[in-house]
């Protein structure tokens, strides 16, 4: 795991842990014991530390916490390496994250190479640094700066390291090379220097910096703890002495461990990461090439794809079928671009470069020679089938045909071409360019190589692929279905929309269901509703009185004067009341807990319908699902996690209250939580088996 060779009497340690050099409880031993060796070897007159692979140190093994810690512990060990005779040069070729940085800040100086990125990433999974990062990068970089740097997680490139003193030296060529000569000129100067010795940043005026910074901090995360705790090590960083001060650091980040919304964060982060394993699909399974687009419909969605490609670097046609309508979609790509120049997120020439790969056409022929097609047209089934038999004749050999559905069956849409091994579903979300999840919808004849290519593809594009099966609405939708429908029921049995609002974004949503359908429009659930016979008695009476939202002035609230939040309308509330009479429903009140619980456990029911029907492979496909598609609060893990954390036996309880209540027996408990539930169990253990 630790490799050592000796160069010009300096020992180069080179941790080997794939993939990513994770300071897993074995490799920390092994490093305490080279480092040991070296120290020991009176040939070595200084140490560098390397790393192998892609990444330097992707940071502590993350899997390891809350699990009985394994000494060596890894404060411990930087302890004893800071506090080494002979320096220590960090040579940093790729990520330094976490710990892999708390490493590099307990070595005597850093050198790194032009892909180098340093990071303290800890506060993303709801934890702050606790192996002396806390005390160590303020007294280098500065208490504010630091302080920033630990709050946003964000990594910094090597330049910017350099700038800012985190890195000694940059070296673009022999890295390990520079290290050994740096090490040995700190060995010609006498002691190591060490950051913990340093005070020349901790000074009044920079405390004042980081004093106003993390009052701005706090007011802005109010009772988040990890931010509590990284405000307070930092503080204890001017107040107390260093070895003090790395132990309350150390002490709240074990606390931090066991609080369940750090919890819920580090699933997701696995979850996420598992989603890539996709069942029946091994990793050798052939891809095909890439290596030029074509998207059909060049309307919100198709020139969001569009622009996904472009940016990836890939060549596109927009196909459309009218020249006006190309136009138009074209020049809403433009005007995309020329806003993010205008922010300041994109240059001009960077604009230019991605229009110069979007071309527009005319004609489904213009897609016969893209590598993949992905179809963004009306969604109705009759359009879909005609395109798709269509491109049976147009499309090269090969080619990948996707179809951006979000509700329709992709096994019909297969059954049009001569080819459905090639045929599969790239849902995207709104906007297509912005949003990460990608549902990739494989189909009963789906071939692996062309689901393989999709997947990859996704990930080229900078999206989060989870593989889905066919059904209405696939994952994401067919739960948000359930929501909606609990939405109306709620409305219906004495909950307001201002008050079922008010519940969700408690709850950590940033905004509640019926802002949302206000903000993107009532009409595209209502068409949806109309084309598939669904049925929402409120949304369908606004409708039909023209309230579509944000869009007429009025929805489910009143947006007087072009206002962008939504003022409560009596009109509405009447209707509602009104509705509740006329099927005899005695309003009643609900608490925000209650109103939760109506809307999201029958989602969570409906996850549990899809994972027995295997459209899902893992609950946690389906929680990364929400997290990246849906912006569930990322701190309650996805709302299968969710569910496990209430308990199953409670969730089914519930559940069968509300099938009880409203005479909707669809409501009852799913086969498969009904079983997890009486055996005990959670979504996590039908995960394991
Ligand atoms: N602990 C344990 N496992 C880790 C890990 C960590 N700190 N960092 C990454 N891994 C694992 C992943 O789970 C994944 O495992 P898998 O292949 O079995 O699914 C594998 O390493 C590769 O990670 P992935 O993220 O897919 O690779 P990447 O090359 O895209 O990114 C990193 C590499 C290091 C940038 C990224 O993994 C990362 O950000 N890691 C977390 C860093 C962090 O938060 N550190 C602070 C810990 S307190």
């Amino acid at each position: 795991m630790v490799r050592q060779e000796i160069r010009d009497s300096v020992a180069v340690l080179t941790l080997s842990n794939p993939p990513v050099n994770a300071l897993g409880a074995d490799l920390r031993a092994a490093l305490d014991a080279g480092l040991e060796r070296a120290l020991a070897d009176e040939a070595v007159r200084a140490v560098v530390l390397a790393a192998d692979g892609k990444v330097f140190v992707g940071g502590a093994d993350i899997s390891e916490f809350g699990k009985p810690p394994r000494p060596p512990l890894l404060p411990d060990v930087i302890a004893r390496l800071d506090a080494a005779g002979k320096p220590v040069v960090a040579a940093i070729h790729g990520a330094a994250l976490g710990g892999g940085l708390e490493l590099a800040l307990g070595c005597h100086a850093r050198v790194v190479g032009p892909a180098a990125r340093l990071g303290l990433p800890e506060v993303k999974l709801g934890l702050i640094p606790g192996a002396g990062g806390t005390q160590r990068l303020p007294r280098l970089v500065g208490p504010e700066p630091a302080f920033a740097m630990m709050l946003g997680g964000e990594p910094v490139g090597a330049q910017e390291a350099l700038a800012s003193g985190l890195a000694d030296a940059l070296e673009p060529g022999d890295l390990v090379g520079a290290a050994c000569a740096l090490a040995l000129r700190l060995a010609a100067e006498g002691r190591p220097p060490r950051i913990r010795d340093r005070a020349d940043r901790m000074d009044p005026a920079a405390r004042e910096a980081f004093e106003a910074r993390a009052a701005e901090a706090l007011k802005r995360a109010p009772g988040q703890p990890n931010v509590a705790a990284l405000v307070d090590a930092v503080r204890a960083g001017f107040d107390q002495p260093f070895d003090e001060a790395v132990k309350l650091e150390r002490a709240r980040f074990v606390a931090l461990v066991d609080d369940p919304r750090s919890k819920a964060l580090r699933y997701a982060f696995f979850a996420e990461r598992e989603t890539a394993r996709v069942p029946g699909l091994p990793k050798d399974t052939p891809r095909r090439d890439i290596a030029s687009a074509a998207v059909i419909g060049a309307g919100t969605m198709g020139g969001g794809i569009a622009l996904c490609f472009a940016n990836a670097g890939i060549p596109v046609t927009v196909i459309e079928t009218e020249q006006d309508a190309l136009d138009r979609g074209l020049a809403r790509m433009r005007a995309t671009y020329a806003a993010s120049v205008k922010r300041g997120s994109l240059s001009q020439a960077a604009m230019d470069e991605r229009l110069a790969r979007i071309t527009g056409a005319v004609g489904l022929a213009r897609a016969d020679r893209a590598d993949i097609v992905v179809e963004a047209a009306f969604e109705e089934m009759g359009v879909k089938e005609a395109i798709f038999s269509e491109l049976t004749r147009i499309a090269k050999p090969g080619a990948i045909l996707a179809t951006n559905t979000s509700y329709l069956d992709v096994d019909r849409i297969a059954d049009s071409t001569d080819r459905p091994g090639d045929v599969l579903g790239l849902h995207f979300f709104s906007p297509a360019n912005v949003m990460r999840l990608v549902e990739v919808v494989r189909a009963a004849r789906t071939a692996p190589d062309a689901l393989a290519t999709a997947n990859d593809l996704a990930r080229r594009l900078g999206k989060l692929p989870v593989t889905v099966g066919v059904c209405f609405g696939f994952v994401g939708n067919r739960m948000l279905a359930r929501r909606s429908a609990a939405g109306e029921r709620l409305l219906l049995a004495g909950a307001l929309p201002h008050e079922v609002d008010a519940a969700v974004t408690g709850f950590g949503f940033r905004m509640g269901p019926f802002a949302m359908s206000d903000l993107a429009g009532l009409d595209i659930g209502w068409r949806t509703r109309k084309a598939t016979g669904g049925k929402a008695p409120i949304a369908d009476a606004l409708c039909e009185q023209d309230r579509l939202g944000q869009k007429t002035g009025r929805g489910f609230y009143l947006y007087p004067e072009g206002a962008r939040t939504g003022a409560r309308d009596p009109e509405v509330e009447a209707l509602i009341a009104a509705e509740s009479e006329r099927r005899g429903i005695a309003r009643r009140s609900f608490t925000a807990d209650e109103i939760v619980a109506r809307l999201m456990l029958p989602m969570v029911n409906e996850g549990a319908r899809i994972l027995e029907e295997g459209i899902a492979a893992r609950p946690g496909d389906i929680d990364t699902i929400w997290l990246n598609g849906y912006n569930w609060p990322a701190w309650r893990g996805g709302p299968m996690h969710w569910a496990d954390g209430i308990g199953l036996a409670q969730v089914a309880a519930d559940l069968e209250l509300f099938a009880a209540e409203s005479g909707d027996d669809s409501l009852r408990p799913a086969p498969l939580l009904a079983r997890l539930a009486a055996e005990g169990k959670g979504f996590s253990d039908w995960n394991a088996r």
